[in-house]
């Protein structure tokens, strides 16, 4: 394809959509469930007898400082008084669900600590919350623990209660490398931080280390992209996700502290990520769903190769394990049949805990066609395909889908036929909008205001 007609294709479709981390997308969401309601899908899902055990998902809101580019919750602080009445808040919030689910203790197959910053604490607070959590949880074999860490705050001393824990994957957020670009973005950080952390854990026997980078920040360039690319070939972290900024000031005003004219858009912005792209496959990285990657020799890849990928709220993990609980602020869990959310507001959050509720402030109970059409999205995010042959699989609405993606398969984004997709290498940049076709809600109400990023 020449220049002019990529460019054609790519401000066809650069409109603003979900990253499909759920379907129904949160927007979507209505038919909360009940405290009772809630806790019956989880047990349900609890008993349904895979072999996988749950996945437990802890946020940590608290970071130092504010990136300007974040979306994520956090709480800006650098007092450590409000830490150990926390980890006592997502203590109690277990003790609410393993009592209401009969379970002790309650049987893992994953567990992740994200945020904000989990090692924002320290590593005494740290051993205050795994302690507590191991005296409640049981792992089965195979479970997998991660972290997300920030480099800049991170020490051996953490990564060692972590490995005495269990850990075995760490995520390090590094984003970019180039000194104009992290002056922008409140967000310093030397090659030689991240290569402490990265040799530190690996030192310590994680067998998986992941960088998140983010393509589509303000001042970024193809020679920008090409310096961090090269100090990222120098690292070689086991797996890498190339995240589009998602730019959300309306949602997260901090993204207002920069000016938009430094933005890269459209085409711009995607050839900042097919940079990356060619760069990581020359270097023997390969290419996994939406942003990601991994090098060959790391479970993701082979979770890939295997058919078990998976995809939930804390992004691509290597196994199916449900249900998900999620603990602590906004925090969010998914039962297949319900999703819900607690409190974004920390003293609500801990205020409703300490009335001996679960603090769930949003959520939906997903009804037969939700059912279908998130397997299919699933499945499109995780293996690129997807049919409805199988009863079990269709649902009235996908007779339109074909009709919708019409235009695409025209493209020559994907392959069609009259129950069935997959999507080509060219429609790989377009995987979201190839899923927005599956989105029933989104087709019945487009939303009145602009509330999800640009595609792009
Ligand atoms: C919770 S942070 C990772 C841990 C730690 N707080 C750090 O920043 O190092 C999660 C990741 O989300 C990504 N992220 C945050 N805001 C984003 C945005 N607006 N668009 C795309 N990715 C974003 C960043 O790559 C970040 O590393
Ligand atoms: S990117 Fe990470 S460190 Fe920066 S504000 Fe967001 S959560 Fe905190």
């Amino acid at each position: 394809m020449n220049a002019a007609a990529a460019d054609a294709l790519m401000a066809k479709y650069d409109v603003a959509g979900p990253r499909y981390t759920s379907y129904p997308t949160v927007p979507y969401w209505e038919n909360v469930p009940s405290e009772s309601q809630w806790l019956e899908r989880v047990g349900q899902a609890l008993g349904a007898g895979d072999a996988h055990g749950a996945a437990l998902y802890l946020h940590i809101p608290f970071c130092r400082a504010l990136c300007t580019f974040c979306g994520c919750n956090t709480r800006i602080t650098r007092t450590h008084s409000i830490v150990m009445p926390y980890i006592q808040s997502l203590l109690t919030e277990l003790d609410l669900y393993r009592r209401h689910l009969q379970v002790s203790p309650l049987e893992l197959g994953e567990l992740h600590l994200g945020g904000g910053t989990p090692t924002f604490l320290t590593p005494e607070e740290l051993e205050a919350l795994l302690a507590g959590l191991f005296e409640r949880v049981r792992w089965r074999s195979g479970a997998a623990a991660s972290i997300e860490v920030d480099p800049r705050v991170t020490t051996g001393e953490q990564l060692q209660t972590l490995a005495r824990h269990g850990f075995r994957r760490v995520s390090l957020g590094v984003q970019d490398f180039d000194p104009r670009v992290q002056e922008i973005v409140n967000r310093v950080q030397s090659e030689e931080q991240v290569r402490a952390v990265t040799q530190a854990a690996r030192a310590l026997g994680f067998d998986s280390v992941n960088y998140d980078l983010i393509y589509g920040l303000p001042l970024q360039t193809r020679d920008s992209v090409q310096a961090t690319m090269d100090a990222i070939c120098r690292l070689r972290p086991d797996r890498i996700a190339l995240y589009g900024y998602a730019h959300v000031p309306w949602i997260k005003p901090g993204q207002r502290r920069f000016t938009e004219i430094d933005l890269p858009e459209g085409e711009q912005k995607r050839a900042l990520y097919e940079l990356g792209r060619e760069r990581l496959e020359r270097e023997g990285y390969r290419e996994i769903g939406l942003d990601h990657f991994a090098l060959e020799s790391d479970s993701l890849w082979q979770a890939q190769r295997a058919g078990t990928l998976h995809r939930n709220f804390m992004g691509y993990t290597t196994a199916f394990t449900r249900p998900l609980i999620g603990l602590g602020v906004s925090a969010i869990g998914d039962a297949g049949d319900a999703f819900a959310q607690n409190e974004k507001d920390l003293q609500r959050y801990q205020e409703r805990l300490a009335q001996g509720e679960l603090p769930l402030q949003r959520g939906h109970l997903l009804d037969a066609e939700d059912q279908v059409l998130r397997r299919h999205i699933l499945r499109l995010m995780t293996r690129l395909e997807t049919r409805w042959e199988q009863p079990d699989d269709y649902t009235p609405f996908l007779a339109t889908v074909a009709q919708r993606l019409s235009e695409p398969a025209a493209d020559g984004l994907l392959e069609l036929d009259a129950a069935g997709c997959r999507v080509t290498e060219r429609g790989r940049a377009y995987l979201r909008n190839i899923c927005m076709a599956f989105d029933a809600r989104l087709a019945r109400r487009m939303p009145e205001k602009v509330i999800f990023s640009r595609t792009v």
